[in-house]
This record gives C-alpha cells, sequence and structure tokens, in this order.
C-alpha cells in the first residue's frame, strides 16, 4: 500500500513538472490509429526495434573493438569472435541486424508507395523516411570499413573513387574524403567516427523528426479514406468501439505491433544462431591488401540495385545516373500528379507502375551481383535504362489517371 502511495506522489510530482499525463495522451492512449490497417503498418515499430538492437550490439562490440589498420580485422575476426565471451552472439546480432534493417527499409517503403502514404498532407512523412534510408545508408557502409578486410578495403576505395566526379577528375577530393591517397589509417578513424557517433545521433534526430512528422495527417489507411478523427475520437472515448474508425495507439494498437515484432524476432534469432553468413561475405575473412584486388568487388545486398545502375554505362553517364538514383525516391511525392489517396490496385496505369518498379529494382539487385559479363550486362543495362522510363513517364500516367 505505502509502495503504491509513493509511486503516486512521484508520479504527481513529474506531473506538475513535466505534464506526463499530457504527454502520454498526446503520445499514446490519445494518438488515434485508423483501424483499417493491416500488419504492414507494424513495419516502423519493427525498424524502430531493429535499430535498437543495433545499437545495443554496435556498444557491446565498441568494447573490444579497434579501430587501428593493424589491429582492427584481429580485434573482430579474432578477439570478439574467439575470446570474448559471447562476442561471436553479439557480432552476429549486429550483422543480421544491419541486413535485416533493409530489409524492413525495402518494405516499409513499397507499401508507402502501393497505398500513396506520401501524398498531400504527408509529404514530409516521406521525404524524412527517404533521409532516414539515406542516413541508414551511410551508416552500414561506415560499418562494413570496419573490419577491415578485403571487401571493406576495395568497396571503400570504389565508393570513394566516385567522388572523382568521372572526367572532373577532381582527385584532391578524394584525397580530402580519405585522409590520404588510399584508404589507410585516417580513412579508418574518420569511418568509425562516423559509424558510431555521428550517424547515430543523426539517425536518432531524424527518427523524431519522422514520428512527429506523423502526429498531424495520421497514418494512412489501406483504402486511403480521409475521416474526421475527432469525431472518430469521441465516438471510441464514449465506448462505442465498433462504430468508431480508430483505436488509440497504446495500449491497442501496440499490441499488435509487438505481436508482429515477435514473429520477425523468431526469424531474426534463426538467422543469428544458423544462417549468420547471409550477412557476411567470405572475401571479408581475408585482410585488407592494397597490393590484391578481388576479382569480383560488389557492396551488400540492399546497395546492388543502385550499383547496377552505375556499372552499364561510361564513366561520368553512370555517375549522373547513380547520383539520380540515390534521390529520385525522395521526389515521388511530387512526381506522383494524381490527388487519389488509394491503393495502387485501384489507380489503374500507377498499378502497374507500382509492379514494374518493384520487379525492375528486384532485377537490378540480381545483375548487381552477378559479374558485368554477356547476357547479364545486356539485362543489367536494360533493366537501369527500365528504371529511369519509369521515373519519366510516372508525372504523365498520374496526370491522366481519372479522379477517384
Ligand atoms: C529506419 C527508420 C524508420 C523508422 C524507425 C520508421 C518508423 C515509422 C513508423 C513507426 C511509422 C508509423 C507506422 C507505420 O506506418 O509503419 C512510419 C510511417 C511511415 N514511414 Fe517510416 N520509418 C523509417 C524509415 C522510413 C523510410 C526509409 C521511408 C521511405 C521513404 C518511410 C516512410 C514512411 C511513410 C510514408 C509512413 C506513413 C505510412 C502511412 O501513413 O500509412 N519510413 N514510419
Amino acid at each position: 500500500m505505502a509502495r503504491i502511495e509513493g509511486a503516486k506522489s512521484v508520479y504527481e510530482w513529474l506531473d506538475q513538472r513535466i505534464a506526463i499525463t499530457t504527454l502520454n495522451k498526446v503520445m499514446q492512449t490519445e494518438y488515434w490509429i485508423p483501424k483499417n490497417i493491416n500488419f504492414l503498418w507494424a513495419m516502423g515499430m519493427v525498424l524502430a526495434a531493429t535499430f535498437g538492437i543495433l545499437t545495443i550490439s554496435g556498444i557491446f562490440l565498441l568494447m573490444y573493438y579497434n579501430p587501428s589498420v593493424d589491429l582492427a580485422f584481429d580485434s573482430v575476426n579474432y578477439l570478439i569472435m574467439t575470446e570474448v565471451g559471447y562476442g561471436w552472439l553479439w557480432r552476429h546480432v549486429h550483422g543480421i541486424g544491419a541486413s535485416l534493417v533493409f530489409l524492413i527499409i525495402y518494405i516499409h517503403m513499397f507499401v508507402g508507395i502501393y497505398y500513396g502514404s506520401y501524398k498531400k498532407g504527408r509529404e514530409l512523412i516521406w521525404i524524412s523516411g527517404m533521409l532516414l534510408f539515406v542516413l541508414f545508408s551511410a551508416e552500414a557502409f561506415s560499418g562494413y570499413m570496419l573490419p577491415w578486410g578485403q571487401m571493406s578495403y576495395w568497396a571503400g576505395m570504389v565508393i570513394t573513387n566516385l567522388f572523382a566526379g568521372g572526367s572532373l577528375e577532381a582527385t584532391g577530393f578524394v584525397e580530402w574524403i580519405r585522409g590520404d591517397y588510399v584508404p589507410a589509417q585516417a580513412y579508418l578513424t574518420r569511418f568509425f567516427m562516423l559509424h558510431v557517433f555521428l550517424l547515430p545521433l543523426l539517425i536518432i534526430g531524424a527518427i523524431v523528426f519522422h514520428f512527429g512528422t506523423l502526429r498531424i495527417p495520421h497514418v494512412n489507411n489501406q483504402d486511403g479514406e480521409d475521416f474526421d478523427y475527432d469525431e472518430a475520437a469521441e465516438l471510441y472515448k464514449a465506448g462505442k468501439v465498433k462504430e468508431s474508425k480508430v483505436i488509440p495507439f497504446s495500449p491497442v494498437f501496440l499490441s499488435k505491433d509487438v505481436f508482429v515484432m515477435g514473429v520477425y524476432f523468431v526469424l531474426f534469432f534463426y538467422l543469428v544462431f544458423y544462417h549468420f553468413n547471409f550477412a557476411m561475405d567470405p572475401v571479408n575473412f581475408d585482410p585488407a591488401n592494397g597490393l590484391s584486388t578481388p576479382a569480383h568487388i560488389y557492396p551488400e545486398w540492399y546497395f546492388l540495385w543502385s550499383y547496377e545502375i552505375l556499372r552499364p554505362f561510361p564513366t561520368d553517364l553512370g555517375l549522373i545516373a547513380f547520383a539520380i538514383s540515390q534521390v529520385i525516391f525522395m521526389m515521388l511525392p511530387f512526381l506522383d500528379r494524381s490527388p487519389n489517396v488509394a491503393p495502387a490496385n485501384k489507380r489503374g496505369l500507377f498499378h502497374f507502375w507500382f509492379w514494374a518498379m518493384l520487379i525492375n529494382v528486384i532485377v537490378l539487385t540480381f545483375m548487381g551481383k552477378l559479374p558485368p559479363e554477356g547476357i547479364w550486362n545486356v539485362i543489367g543495362f536494360w533493366a537501369a535504362i527500365m528504371f529511369f522510363v519509369l521515373w519519366i513517364i510516372l508525372p504523365i500516367i498520374t496526370k491522366l489517371e481519372k479522379k477517384i
């Protein structure tokens, strides 16, 4: 009894100072979520949970990792993997988390595209989401440098070479980025700083902003239906739960999120314990050697589609194509000219566009992994052309779309 009284007075003390009752209402019990949504709307919280797991496992790895070109490889592959108690577990969790976070990001993005969740009123949700995508890409790339294996070194070399700007030959700029003529100690130290400090800080800020952008327009729903939230909320509060179109985020919707997260983590830990090599390139188990170039240099699977947009073209054109591919998804709210907020299957030609884009990105991903020879080169080239054709026709087909 005394304990309950104690907890009550702590609550009141805090409430008088930081209004936790109001905060709890705004962010949880009166944060209204439409009923008409499916499990795909849990992907955002799955992403937040995966980011949490990446942070925790990263902190444990950081206790033993050594950011020196002479010791980095052994600190990961020998010290953490064999000497540190459960070091292998934290490394597998971190590696699988880094790979799965992209799988879920892509699902989350394409769900948003399918249901038109980037349309008028929700543009900032989309743009902040794409900002997160760019930040996660930088975070994954900088993390890939840290084990200082052959792929770390050579992927680092190839990607930083992009900043030479093709025939512009901005060689001074590349060296400024690397801090040296080739990736070496200065390079490893700055990517270490980016990976463990600056980028995570920016990601946390971007996640808070992304959540903030959801609050006023609310999440979309399966039919793109626009309704009066205040009226729906009043019905819910009056006990007319069946008639109301909304449920509170916490505890009602959150319980569904937690269920989906449970299923996801079964898959997650299945991969951690039985298929951890899925997230590790065998070539990266050889220490970095600037005198021996691997036969094929390719990035991790989640970057393959954009790598394949770079590869089939001559240097300058490839660079321009690559640069466009990195920002074009951010422009989606402005390139889709139709006012219809509806699932793609109700939007005529846009339905075709959606599946063509998804299949195209998957084809580009496969082609990016295969050596650029013979038929693979031809398919890769045409898939890259198709990527741009689809973006060019988007404003036209959506302008012609009938109003639903
Ligand atoms: C990795 C970091 C991310 C986190 C933690 C995150 C989190 C969330 C959460 C919790 C929601 C609300 C529930 C839901 O619809 O799933 C949401 C919605 C949304 N997110 Fe993200 N997100 C992330 C990345 C992205 C990316 C890369 C995009 C792509 C541009 C994106 C676009 C959207 C959109 C359009 C919505 C609104 C969905 C709707 O209204 O139906 N997010 N996000």
